[in-house]
């Protein structure tokens, strides 16, 4: 499979018109796109951890609150646009970092680029892209982060930052959910080996997080607290990270209060709540009771970003009402790339941007900045259920 920047689409050229007609929904894209992978590939993409209690509720929480319908609202000169970190934006819907984009689609994480400045809107590359990262900057004058995995060593850490910054990323992601990976039992039983990422071939310079078999550690000692969590960053390096990093730092997969300030106090200038797409811990909090608890406690200046579950555009919505500037997209700009590559993310962005657009006009809410809390509410029933 190439890894340089192999497809031939361009921006103004994205064969749209290829797409089938019936694809109207992210619902409708993810049921294509099992014709496109392989079942272990689609074990990986789809899959969650351990019971898969926590994906379940990524999409379920959604369905947690009623949307107030106001009529006879002048929405006529309204738009979706804001401004996230100083960078202008179509929409609130960025791509969030979605590893080895190749196993979907040989155009990969380029692709997906293309169809994310193509709409106007902004995408976070994964640390464990396959295609370069030099390329996936190219392919985008839009905002356009990295998602970096810290490790124990503080210089490692910087290097990849300076990577990072001299390739043309304007922020950086740091990912703290996944110290350790989840228990992913669907991708156990699928027999899938999650290939080894393809940046050290294509001379990303970042290594994959390092692993050690059970075989090659000291007798009697765990893999997880021995190994992984001694690799692991903990808040010391976080904050050195911080403040020498030449970028903008954002923490990603943060659900509780007392992190969220912490970070911030570090010098973090937005925060994601997310829990990997329920990937990780199965018993986590949703990212949606993280963001309502976040919000109310940290400075209304603080970006709020978050994901797990989103697709549809009344979710976003939904989100936006509680607190988030921003909100992510994960597994469906893989299934899209699946589908039809770039034109396939394209569509897909395309279908939530106007269906947030219809939801914000049957609230009554002309721009982004006009969604607040009191547009959403939760009957006792609601509460109890979610
Ligand atoms: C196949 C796959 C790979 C992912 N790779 C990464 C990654 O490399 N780094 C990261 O921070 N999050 C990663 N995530 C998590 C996403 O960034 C995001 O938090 C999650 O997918 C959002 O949930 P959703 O898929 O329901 O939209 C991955 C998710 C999936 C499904």
């Amino acid at each position: 499979m190439a890894n340089q920047n192999n497809t031939n689409q361009t921006r103004s050229q994205l064969p749209l018109d290829q797409i089938p007609a019936d694809l109207v929904s992210l619902a409708d894209i993810e049921h294509y796109s099992t014709q496109h992978l392989s079942p272990g590939v689609s074990a990986y993409i789809n899959g969650g951890v351990a019971d898969e209690i926590c994906l379940r509720r990524n999409r379920l929480q959604w369905q947690c609150y009623f949307i107030e319908q106001r009529v006879l609202a002048d929405c006529s000169a309204g738009h979706t646009r804001l401004e996230l970190l100083g960078q202008a934006l179509d929409h609130p819907f960025v791509l969030a970092p979605v590893a080895h984009q190749q196993l979907a689609h040989p155009d990969g994480e380029v692709a997906t680029a293309i169809a994310a400045a193509a709409l106007g809107g902004g995408m976070i590359v994964s640390q464990e892209a396959d295609c370069i990262y030099s390329d996936v900057v190219t392919a985008t004058d839009h905002l356009c982060w990295l998602q970096l995995y810290l490790t124990s060593n503080e210089q490692t850490n910087l290097t990849k930052a300076e990577i990072a910054a001299r390739t043309g990323f304007q922020a950086l992601v740091v990912t703290l959910d996944a110290p350790v990976n989840g228990i992913r039992n669907r991708l156990h039983r699928s027999g899938f080996q999650v290939p080894v990422s393809t940046n050290r071939l294509s001379g990303n310079g970042l290594d994959e997080r390092q692993r050690k078999t059970p075989e090659q550690l000291a007798p009697g000692s765990s893999l997880v607290f021995q190994q992984l969590m001694t690799a692991a960053p903990n808040w010391q390096t976080m904050a050195a990270f911080v403040k020498h990093c030449p970028l903008p730092v954002i923490a990603k997969g943060v659900s509780h209060p007392d992190d969220a300030q912490r970070l911030v106090d570090l010098g973090c200038q937005a925060l994601i709540m997310s829990n990997h797409g329920g990937r990780v811990l199965d018993e986590s909090v949703t990212p949606l009771h993280a963001l309502t608890r976040i919000r109310k406690s940290l400075a209304p200046d603080i970006p709020l970003l978050v994901d797990g579950g989103i697709r549809r555009g009344a979710d976003a919505f939904i989100a936006l009402a509680a607190g988030a500037t921003a909100v992510l997209v994960g597994r469906p700009q893989v299934h899209s790339l699946a589908v039809a590559g770039a034109a396939g993310v394209a569509r897909m962005l395309r279908i939530l941007r106007d269906e947030l657009e219809v939801t914000m006009s049957l609230a009554g809410c002309p721009t982004l900045a006009s969604i607040n809390s009191t547009c959403i509410y939760q009957s006792a029933r609601e509460q109890q259920l979610c």
